[in-house]
């Protein structure tokens, strides 16, 4: 639905500031390594475990090849960034990983699997956020941003690594931002709905199909990378400056339609 009315624009600047996203090749990582570097940032450093991500990123854009499940490597990808643009402003924690074997109950799901997602998708947001705390504390100035998801907040079948863990990316936030509040530096969460994406692409068929899913959302679609991207260069911002401990649904209104609702 198309409106007469005139649209409205945010612009936000980024000039000079640095900046480093974790998933930087994947599908809202991407969109959010783009978001930055269109905005005027000094530099954006991508990155993740892809072969050669230096073909993923958009131009201009810095790629580190680290997996964020190892400390040393995510300390080694802030001291690499500190050491070539002079510091670090925004840390963008999106590497997480859903393979289509973790769709199961969880008396069916591997401790392998397990062990791997707690790895990537909860140790690997504390592992960057410790070494860009170190440097932020030198600054006194800094934002973290977790990307979490709906699936933090209510849940579903067949999701039992998955969503416990989203919710952890909440909690991380608000105890990080909570540690860290008087030392200048802001931690937020975010929480997407469905987000056209590989790792989406690679679950519709768990999820019930794309017109399904797309239905559930009180706003009848899937959202874009670029709306969540949107949401970052805010919240990074100094327009969010009173903006801390605290998760933003960024989903179309999933969060607030009841289970008991008349569907779409
Ligand atoms: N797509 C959605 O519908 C959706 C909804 C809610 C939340 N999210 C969250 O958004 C974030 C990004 O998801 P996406 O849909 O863009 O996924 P994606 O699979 O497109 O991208 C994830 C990226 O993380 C990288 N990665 C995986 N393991 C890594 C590791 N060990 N170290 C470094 N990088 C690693 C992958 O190579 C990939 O480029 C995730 O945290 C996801 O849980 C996605």
């Amino acid at each position: 639905m198309s409106s007469l009315r005139p649209p409205s624009q945010a612009r936000v600047s980024n000039t000079g500031r640095v900046v480093l996203v974790t998933g930087g090749c994947g599908g809202i990582g991407h969109a959010i390594c783009l978001a930055f570097q269109e905005s005027g940032a000094a530099a954006v450093v991508a990155v993740d475990v892809v072969q050669d991500g230096t073909v993923l990123v958009p131009p201009h854009v810095e790629y580190y090849r680290a997996d964020v499940s190892d400390e040393a490597s995510c300390q080694a990808s802030i001291d690499w960034t500190v050491n070539r643009f002079g510091g670090l402003d925004v840390l963008v924690n999106t590497a997480a990983i859903q393979p289509p074997a973790s769709y199961v109950p969880l008396d069916q799901m591997t401790s392998e699997l397990w062990d791997r997602m707690v790895a990537v998708n909860l140790t690997g947001y504390t592992n960057m956020a410790k070494a860009a705390v170190r440097q932020m504390l030198l600054q006194r100035s800094g934002v973290i941003v977790n990307v979490a998801s709906e699936q933090g907040h209510r849940t579903a079948r067949q999701v039992p690594a998955y969503g416990p863990i989203k919710a952890a990316n909440i909690m991380q936030a608000k105890q990080w931002g909570i540690e860290y509040a008087r030392q200048g530096i802001r931690v937020v969460s975010l929480s997407p709905g469905a987000i056209e994406t590989p790792m989406l692409r690679s679950t519709l068929d768990a999820q019930g199909g794309g017109a399904e899913l797309a239905n559930r959302h009180p706003l009848g679609r899937i959202g874009q990378p670029f709306e969540v991207a949107n949401a970052v260069l805010w919240l990074a911002s100094d327009a969010a400056s009173f903006i801390t401990a605290t998760d933003i649904a960024i989903d179309g209104g999933l969060g607030a339609y009841g289970a008991f609702a008349d569907p779409y």
